[in-house]
Formats: structure tokens, C-alpha cells, sequence
């Protein structure tokens, strides 16, 4: 894994998004994939900036998303389909129809997970993923397990994932318990790979993920395999790798 340091979140998402840009730039019609929670907004922000700016054309770029809640409508505010119109989507010019989230209020979980994989292979996969990470090392909503989960999934989170994310809904109460999730495989098969880490609470699990054993039960160890994944994490999130080295 290639790590690069950033001072600060916010060097961390200029950075990003010149790695990002660059991809759109060299190749318009590239795959995306996207992550959501508070991580990427910064990255996102700047997207937003390069394509004010008339740097990046984003028309024919095709994006899929980690995840979304089960049970939230896409008109739901605290569902990931809001979160990235408001983030993303409605600030630049990607076609509606190249924009792929699971519909976390599908009837049949099963048939959208396998849906939405038939999706990503039709589009011959992702060219870059981009990652946020759980405080438990969990990368889209792969939870610690036994085991790596393949596919797109659905997957019940963990109770330090629902506390984590309970800041983004009213109470506690209303955090849906379980997600579609892309799987490891998934995530694994994408071209490259963008991690994305900042702040004191995420020091641990980036220490697993760098330089611990590749194990389910830090699911962002697996990315250590993965032949071109690129870390990008400030000084906060870096502070126990750079004690070690
Ligand atoms: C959620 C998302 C993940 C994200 C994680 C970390 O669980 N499903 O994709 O990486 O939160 O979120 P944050 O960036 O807010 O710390």
C-alpha cells in the first residue's frame, strides 16, 4: 500500500482530489466508486471546485456507491442517496442515469444486492474506489467478522457502527441496524484503490490496516493485498504508524 501524508484534513482532500481529477482527466468515461460518511465531504468539496473551475468534466463519468442503509428510502435525508445529492451529485454534471447507489428500500434485499454486482460487472468494473474508514476498521459496511464477505451483501451493523453514525439522525432509535453493502470482492476487484483517514479516532484501525495481520477482523487489512491502493492520511490518523516506523 502507498501511503501519503497530509498535514491536515484538509490537505488530505486537495490531495485526494488531484488523484481523483486526474483519473476523470485521463480517462472521461471512468468508473467511480464512491463512499459517503464525513470523510469524503472534503474531497468532495473540492470535485465541486475543479469542476467550477472548468479543470474537470465529469459527463461521462459512471459512479457506484459502497452502500446505503436498509430500509431508507433515497428521499430519505439520512439516506446515502441524500447525502451525496447534496455532497456531490447535484453540484456537477454527472448524468443521472450513470449514478448507481443500492436502493436500501428494495422489497427483495437479496435480488438488489445481486442486481447491483450484475451492475458493476456490466459497467467492467471500477476504476477507482474511494474509501472512508469505520473506527473499527470496517471499509463500506464490511463489519469485523470471521470472515470476508464476497459480494454485495446485506449486512447488520455492529453496535459501535450505529453509535457512530447515531450523529447523523435524531436519536439513536432511528439508525437503521442493517445495510446493503459492497462486499470485499467487491471492493478488491475495483483498478485502484483511494483510503481516506483523518482525525485521532481512526489512528488505531489505520495502524491494523497498515501494518497488522490481514484479517477479517479488520476488514481494511485486506487492502494490503490489493496491488494498487493508495492511503492518503493526515497527521492525527497517522500517529501510530509513524511512533512504530
Ligand atoms: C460509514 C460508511 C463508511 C464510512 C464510515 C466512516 O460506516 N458506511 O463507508 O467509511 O462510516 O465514516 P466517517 O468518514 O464519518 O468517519
Amino acid at each position: 500500500m502507498r501511503i501519503v501524508t497530509a498535514k491536515d484534513y484538509d490537505q488530505m482532500s486537495r490531495k485526494a482530489s488531484y488523484i481523483v481529477a486526474s483519473r476523470v482527466i485521463l480517462n472521461p468515461k471512468c468508473v467511480l466508486g464512491l463512499a459517503t460518511g464525513d470523510t469524503p465531504k472534503g474531497l468532495y468539496n473540492e470535485l465541486v471546485r475543479l469542476f467550477r473551475a472548468g479543470d474537470v468534466d465529469f459527463s461521462g463519468v459512471t459512479t457506484f456507491n459502497l452502500d446505503e442503509y436498509a430500509g431508507l428510502s433515497p428521499e430519505n435525508p439520512q439516506s446515502y442517496h441524500s447525502y451525496m445529492e447534496e455532497h456531490l451529485f447535484r453540484h456537477i454534471n454527472i448524468p443521472p442515469e450513470h449514478r448507481h447507489i443500492p436502493n436500501g428500500a428494495a422489497q427483495n434485499i437479496g435480488a438488489e444486492c445481486r442486481r447491483y454486482e450484475e451492475l458493476i460487472e456490466q459497467a467492467h468494473g471500477i476504476d477507482l474506489q474511494i474509501l472512508g474508514l469505520g473506527r473499527d476498521g470496517h471499509i463500506g459496511f464490511n463489519e469485523p467478522d470471521v470472515k470476508f464477505e464476497k459480494g454485495t451483501h446485506h449486512v447488520r451493523l455492529t453496535q459501535s457502527t450505529i453509535e457512530a453514525n447515531a450523529r447523523f439522525f435524531e436519536n439513536r432509535d432511528e439508525v437503521p441496524k442493517s445495510a446493503i453493502s459492497m462486499g470485499i470482492k467487491t471492493i478488491m476487484s475495483a483498478r485502484r484503490i483511494l483510503l481516506l483517514a483523518s482525525g485521532p479516532e481512526k489512528a488505531e484501525a489505520i495502524r491494523g490496516a497498515v501494518m497488522g495481520a490481514v484479517t477479517p477482523d479488520l476488514p481494511a487489512s485486506v487492502l494490503q493485498l490489493h496491488p494498487n491502493a493508495t492511503l492518503i492520511v493526515d497527521e492525527a490518523a497517522s500517529a501510530e504508524i509513524m511512533r512504530i516506523k
